[in-house]
């Protein structure tokens, strides 16, 4: 009798979602949210089959090394930055990530905290908690319009174009910038015109960061960019942490070089740049722009659709809906024992 494939769970996820993978799989979940170190990672993926992380588990060379029977990574997220691409296809291990099904509910965050960040919502909610709302006035917290604004988006990929596409109820001018083009439909039906880098940043009113991050975006948003920036731009980040230069952004805004910024993501996170808590204009989020309860649950239904294709069972065996390489170990059904 042959022995059943084995996958690890890395994170404590939505135990009924992930009900599914114990159909094909004998399944190692972990049960409370844990910061793995990468010698113990290696240990249980040297067992394993396949694996399901997030973003806060690194997989690369070493979490890999000697891993013969593992043929499959799934990612819970849209950014893949956590996973060594190159180091996976090598050993010829098939990842993939969870697109499409967190577009929408990121693209609203990402909205959501442009316009808390311009409208001054957590430093007036902080002042009325700390009870100084003695009377109304009518110059206090005075913030910046988001509608009749101009919008200038980072990335265009898919949250980018859905990010675009609520400024148009906004009557916002949105440019964007990307490494290509997008096609003149998907700009028409975006309302979006492309420019380039520097002429993004010196007519941005609105600023959002929704690239991936890479060698290449590494401190993208640093001093001289932000220098770039109108003093009374905002700057909305919810790609990740590592694109901005954080104690560049906190001397702009402690020298009014900025209006304001709203972060989801942060370079080191959880840990935050202690510089970050003390700016009174900025928005802070604990990296939650996919979080909502049905994207959530979506994004992990569909980690465990390609985890179970990835593996040769299932629907689409061999077929994984949302691969990231082309993993050449075995795919057919069952282990390869
Ligand atoms: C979240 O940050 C994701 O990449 O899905």
């Amino acid at each position: 009798m042959s022995e059943r494939p084995r996958v690890w769970v890395s994170q404590p996820l939505f135990a009924d979602v992930l009900a599914r993978l114990g159909e094909h799989f004998e399944v190692e979940a972990t049960r409370e949210v844990t910061r793995h170190e990468p010698a113990a990672v290696n240990a249980i993926l040297r067992r394993m089959d396949g694996a399901l992380v997030t973003l806060n588990d690194p997989i690369g060379a070493e979490q890999i090394a000697g891993a013969q029977r593992l043929r499959a990574i799934a990612n819970v997220g849209v950014g893949y930055n956590n996973l060594d691409i190159a180091a996976l296809s090598a050993a010829g291990i098939l990842a993939s990530n969870t697109p499409d099904v967190l577009t929408e509910t990121t693209a609203d965050f990402g909205f959501a905290l442009m316009m808390a960040a311009a409208r001054r919502m957590s430093e007036a909610e902080r002042w009325l908690r700390d009870g100084h709302w003695q009377r109304w006035s009518f110059d206090s917290l005075l913030g910046a319009d988001v509608h009749g604004a101009t919008l200038a988006i980072l990335g265009m990929g898919r949250i980018g174009q859905a990010i675009a596409r609520r400024a148009t109820g906004f009557g916002m001018r949105t440019l964007y910038h990307n490494r290509s083009r997008l096609p003149a439909a998907v700009e028409a039906e975006c309302k979006a015109q492309y420019v380039g880098f520097d002429e993004l940043l010196a007519r941005a009113d609105h600023l959002v960061l929704v690239l991936p991050y890479s060698p290449q975006s590494h401190h993208l948003i640093d001093a001289a960019a932000l220098a770039k920036l109108q003093p009374h731009a905002t700057l909305t980040n919810i790609a990740r942490g590592g694109i901005v230069d954080e104690d560049a952004l906190c001397d702009a805004l402690e020298h009014d070089r900025l209006g304001a910024a709203g972060l989801d993501v942060y370079e080191g996170e959880p840990r935050l740049n202690p510089r970050l808590l003390q700016q009174r204009r900025v928005v802070l989020t604990p990296h939650i722009a996919s979080g909502s309860l049905a994207t959530r649950r979506a994004m992990v239904a569909l980690a465990v659709d390609n985890l179970i294709a990835a593996l040769g069972f299932g629907p689409r065996a061999g077929d994984p809906p949302s691969p990231i390489n082309g993993g050449t170990r075995d795919r057919g059904p069952g282990t390869r024992i």
